[in-house]
C-alpha cells in the first residue's frame, strides 16, 4: 500500500486544502497549503495536483474554500455564489471529466439538503462533509478497481504503465497502479516499466517515485522505447489510467497512450484501462468529441529548465490523446470488468452503477 496522501483537508470549515506540489517530485516533497479558489485553480493548471480522480477531490474542496467566508449569506445567496464558484473551477483544466463531475455533485448536493439548512454555516457545514465523502469514496474505488484489476496480475509478470496514474493521482492507491499495489500485497512478484510520459515527465517523476517508495520493482524507459521493450517479449499487460471515457468506450488518457495502445495490439499484449465510474462520461457518445487540452509551447521547447527547441520554431503540445474502444482488452472499473467495451456494456455498467 503506498504511503503517500496527495491531497488532505487540515482542520474543520475554517480550514484548507494541503496538497504534494507534484511539480517540485522527485527532487523535493513540499506541501502546498491551498486556502482559497484561485490559489486551488492555479494548482490544479500547473498540475501541482493532477490525475482525474485528485482533480476531482481538490475541486470538491475547492468549492469548500470559495464558501468557507460567505457564511453570512442567506441560504439561497450562498447557493448563487456556490455557482460561481463551481464556474471558476470548472475553468482550470478541460480534459478530466472528474472535474466537472466533483463540481456538479457538490452543487446537487447543496441543492439537496438546502431547505433544511438553517443558514448559510449549516450549508457550508454540509458542503465540507460532501466534499470529504468524495474523497473517501474516492480511496475506497481505488481498493475495489485494485482488488478486479489484480486478478489479472499472475505472479512474476512485466507490465507496463504510462503517466502517472498512481496515489498521487487519486485519492487512494491510484487508478492503473492500484492493481499492482494489491497484486503485491498478495504475495505477487511484479516488474513495472513507467514510460517517461513527454513532456512534463509523470512516469519518470512520479509513477517511478512512487513505485519505489512502495519496494515494487520499476524500470523508467523513455516513450519511444515502449516498442522495443514489446517487440524484445518482455511485456505482459499494460496497465493506464483514463482522464474520461465516451459512452462508446473510447478512452482518453495522456498523450502518447494512445501510441502503446497501438503498439500492445501489434505484439499481442493486452491493454487494460482502469477508472472509476466518475471517469466516464455518458453525455459524450465517442472519444473525438471529447475536449483535448493543449498546454504551453514552454512544457516542450524550455522543460525543466533548458531550451531544447530553437528559438522562433513552432510546436504543438496536446495533453491528451484518446485511444478507441477496439484497441482496450478491459475498463476494470470498480464494479468489475468491462472486457471488450462498447457502448451497450458502457450503458450497462453506468446503469448497474446508478450513473445514468
Ligand atoms: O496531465 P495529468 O498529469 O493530470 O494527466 C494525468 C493522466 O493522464 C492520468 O493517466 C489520468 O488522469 C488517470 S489518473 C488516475
Amino acid at each position: 500500500m503506498p504511503a503517500v496522501q496527495t491531497i488532505t483537508w487540515e482542520g474543520a470549515l475554517s480550514g484548507h486544502a494541503r496538497l504534494i506540489e507534484q511539480t517540485l517530485l522527485p527532487e523535493r516533497t513540499e506541501y502546498l497549503d491551498v486556502r482559497d479558489v484561485p490559489g486551488m485553480v492555479d494548482a490544479i493548471y500547473r498540475l501541482a495536483v493532477r490525475g482525474a480522480p485528485a482533480i476531482g477531490v481538490a475541486a470538491a474542496y475547492g468549492a469548500v474554500l470559495g464558501i468557507q467566508n460567505e457564511t453570512g449569506r442567506s441560504v439561497p445567496d450562498l447557493l448563487r455564489h456556490l455557482d460561481e464558484v463551481c464556474s471558476t473551477l470548472a475553468a482550470a483544466r478541460p480534459t478530466a471529466v472528474n472535474l466537472f463531475w466533483a463540481l456538479e455533485r457538490m452543487k446537487r448536493h447543496a441543492a439537496a439538503v438546502a431547505g433544511g439548512c438553517a443558514d448559510g454555516r449549516a450549508l457550508a457545514e454540509e458542503l465540507l462533509a460532501e466534499a470529504q465523502r468524495v474523497h473517501a469514496e474516492d480511496a475506497d474505488q481505488c481498493r475495489r478497481m485494485g482488488e478486479h484489476g489484480a486478478e489479472l496480475i499472475r505472479d512474476g509478470m512485466t507490465l507496463l504503465t504510462h503517466c502517472n496514474a498512481g496515489a498521487l493521482a487519486t485519492g487512494g492507491m491510484g487508478t492503473a497502479l492500484a492493481p499492482m499495489y494489491v497484486a503485491a500485497e498478495q504475495g505477487k512478484k511484479i516488474s513495472v516499466f513507467a514510460d517517461e510520459t513527454r513532456p512534463l515527465l509523470q512516469g519518470a517523476r512520479l509513477t517511478s517515485w512512487e513505485l519505489n517508495q512502495a519496494g515494487i520493482d520499476v524500470k523508467v524507459i523513455t516513450d519511444g522505447m515502449a516498442g522495443r521493450v514489446m517487440f524484445e517479449g518482455r511485456v505482459d499487460a499494460v496497465f493506464v489510467g483514463s482522464d474520461r471515457i465516451a459512452r462508446n468506450g473510447d478512452v482518453c488518457n495522456k498523450i502518447g497512450t494512445y501510441t502503446v495502445a497501438v503498439l500492445a495490439a501489434r505484439h499481442g499484449v493486452p491493454f487494460y484501462v482502469v477508472a472509476p465510474v466518475s471517469t466516464f462520461d455518458a453525455a459524450t457518445d465517442s472519444g473525438d468529441l471529447i475536449p483535448i487540452e493543449e498546454r504551453a509551447a514552454e512544457e516542450i521547447t524550455n522543460g525543466f529548465g533548458r531550451r531544447t527547441v530553437p528559438e522562433g520554431v513552432g510546436v504543438y503540445n496536446p495533453a491528451f490523446d484518446v485511444t478507441p474502444a477496439e484497441l482496450v482488452t478491459a475498463i476494470v472499473t470498480e464494479h468489475g470488468l468491462i472486457e471488450r467495451p462498447n457502448m451497450a456494456k458502457v450503458e450497462a455498467l453506468l446503469r448497474q452503477a446508478g450513473a445514468m
